[in-house]
C-alpha cells in the first residue's frame, strides 16, 4: 500500500514537472512571436559571396549597408520606390531580390550603377513602369517580373532601345495580366521564358523567332483568350520545329478539331521566321566571338607575362650560378694556401730552385 502511493505521487509530482516544462516553453515561444528576432539586416558570406539579408523585417527604406555587397535580399518589406539613389552605394550587388514590397515606381536610373547585376527578382509587386535602363544592364541574366498586376497598363509602352543589351537568359512575366507580349526585339540568349497566367488575346510566332536560343516556354492558362485558335498554329509549329519545349497545362484546344484544320504555314511564313532565326543566331555568335576573342587576348597576355616572369628568373638564376663559378676557384686557392710556416717554406725551395734553373 504504501509503495502503491509513493508511487502515485512520484507520478503526479512528474506530471506537474512535465506541466510547468510546457507551459513555460510555450510561453518563451510566445515572448519570442511577439518580439520579432531580427530587427536589422544582418551581413553574411554566403556562396563566397558577401550579403546583406533584410527580409521581412517590414523596412520602407533601405538602411545603411556595407557598401561591398554583392548580394542584397531586401524581400518583404514595404518598399514603394527605387530613386535613382538608392543603390549608387552599392555598385558591386550581383543578386538583388526585392520580392514581395510595395514597389510601385521605380526611376528611370534606379539600376542603372549595377553594373555587375546578374539576377534581378522584382516579383509581387505592384509595379507600373519599368525603367528602360534595366534591359541595358551588361551582365543581368535572370529577371524575375511576375505576379506583377499593373505591369500591363505600361510595359507595351515601353520604349527599349534595341537591341537589348542585357544577356537575358530567364524572363518571367507569369501572371502579369498582359494581353499582348511586349516587343522585346532580338534576345539572342534567352533559354527560359514564362509567360503562364496572362490572358493573351494574341499570339505570333515572328516573336518566338526572334529568340533563337530559347528551349523552355511556359504557355499555361495563357492561351485560353485567344479568339482564333488558328492564331496558334504556327507559334506551336516553330516551337516543334525548333525542339523548343512548351508548358501547357490544357491541351484542350490545340487537339480539337477546329485547330487541326487550320491551314499550315506557308513556305514563305517560314522564311520570313527563318531570316528573324538567322539574324539573331548571327547576334549570338558575335557576341560569343568578341567573348571568346577577349578571354583569347586575355589569355595570350597573360601567357606572354608568365613567359617573361619564368624567362627572367632564368637569367637571374643562369646569373648567380655564373657568380658562384666564378668565386669557387678563389676560395679554393685560399683553402690550398698552407697555414703553418713550414708548409710555406716547403714550397719556397722549388720555387728558388727553378730560380736557379732560369738564372743558370
Ligand atoms: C511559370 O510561372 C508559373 C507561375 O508563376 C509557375 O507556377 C511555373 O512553375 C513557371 N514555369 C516554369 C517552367 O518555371
Ligand atoms: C527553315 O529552317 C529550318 C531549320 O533551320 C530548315 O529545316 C528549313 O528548311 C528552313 N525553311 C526555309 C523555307 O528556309
Amino acid at each position: 500500500m504504501d509503495i502503491l502511493t509513493m508511487n502515485r505521487i512520484k507520478v503526479d509530482s512528474l506530471i506537474l514537472v512535465l506541466w510547468a516544462c510546457c507551459t513555460l516553453t510555450r510561453c518563451s515561444s510566445d515572448v519570442d512571436v511577439l518580439s520579432p528576432k531580427l530587427t536589422r539586416c544582418t551581413h553574411e558570406r554566403a556562396y563566397d559571396m558577401y550579403g546583406a539579408y533584410c527580409g521581412g523585417l517590414r523596412l520602407e527604406k533601405i538602411p545603411n549597408l556595407k557598401s561591398s555587397i554583392e548580394i542584397l535580399d531586401f524581400s518583404e518589406n514595404r518598399l514603394n520606390e527605387l530613386q535613382a539613389s538608392t543603390f549608387t552605394n552599392y555598385p558591386n550587388i550581383k543578386f538583388l531580390y526585392l520580392v514581395e514590397n510595395q514597389l510601385y515606381r521605380i526611376d528611370e536610373n534606379a539600376f542603372a550603377p549595377l553594373i555587375y547585376l546578374q539576377t534581378l527578382d522584382l516579383s509581387n509587386n505592384v509595379i507600373l513602369q519599368l525603367p528602360q535602363t534595366m534591359f541595358q544592364l551588361p551582365s543581368l541574366r535572370n529577371l524575375y517580373l511576375k505576379n506583377n498586376p499593373l505591369l500591363h497598363l505600361s510595359i507595351n509602352n515601353l520604349q527599349l532601345r534595341k537591341p537589348i543589351n542585357a544577356p537575358l537568359e530567364l524572363l518571367d512575366l507569369s501572371n502579369c495580366k498582359l494581353e499582348k507580349l511586349p516587343n522585346w526585339g532580338t534576345l539572342p540568349h534567352l533559354v527560359q521564358y514564362n509567360i503562364s497566367h496572362n490572358p493573351l488575346i494574341t499570339i505570333d510566332a515572328q516573336h518566338f523567332a526572334s529568340m533563337c536560343g530559347l528551349k523552355k516556354v511556359d504557355i499555361s492558362k495563357s492561351i485560353d483568350k485567344i479568339e482564333n485558335v488558328c492564331e496558334l498554329k504556327p507559334t506551336i509549329h516553330w516551337f516543334q520545329v525548333n525542339a523548343i519545349s512548351m508548358d501547357l497545362d490544357d491541351y484542350a484546344r490545340l487537339n480539337s478539331k477546329e485547330f487541326n484544320e487550320c491551314p499550315s504555314m506557308t513556305e514563305n511564313d517560314l522564311i520570313v521566321l527563318n531570316t528573324t532565326h538567322h539574324t539573331c543566331r548571327s547576334m549570338y555568335s558575335k557576341f560569343h566571338n568578341t567573348f571568346t576573342s577577349r578571354r583569347t587576348w586575355l589569355k595570350v597576355t597573360g601567357g606572354l607575362a608568365g613567359f617573361l616572369v619564368c624567362f627572367m628568373l632564368l637569367l637571374y638564376i643562369m646569373h648567380r650560378y655564373n657568380v658562384a663559378q666564378t668565386k669557387t676557384p678563389a676560395e679554393k686557392i685560399k683553402k690550398v694556401t698552407p697555414k703553418n710556416e713550414n708548409d710555406r717554406d716547403a714550397a719556397k725551395p722549388i720555387l728558388n730552385d727553378s730560380s736557379d734553373v732560369s738564372r743558370l
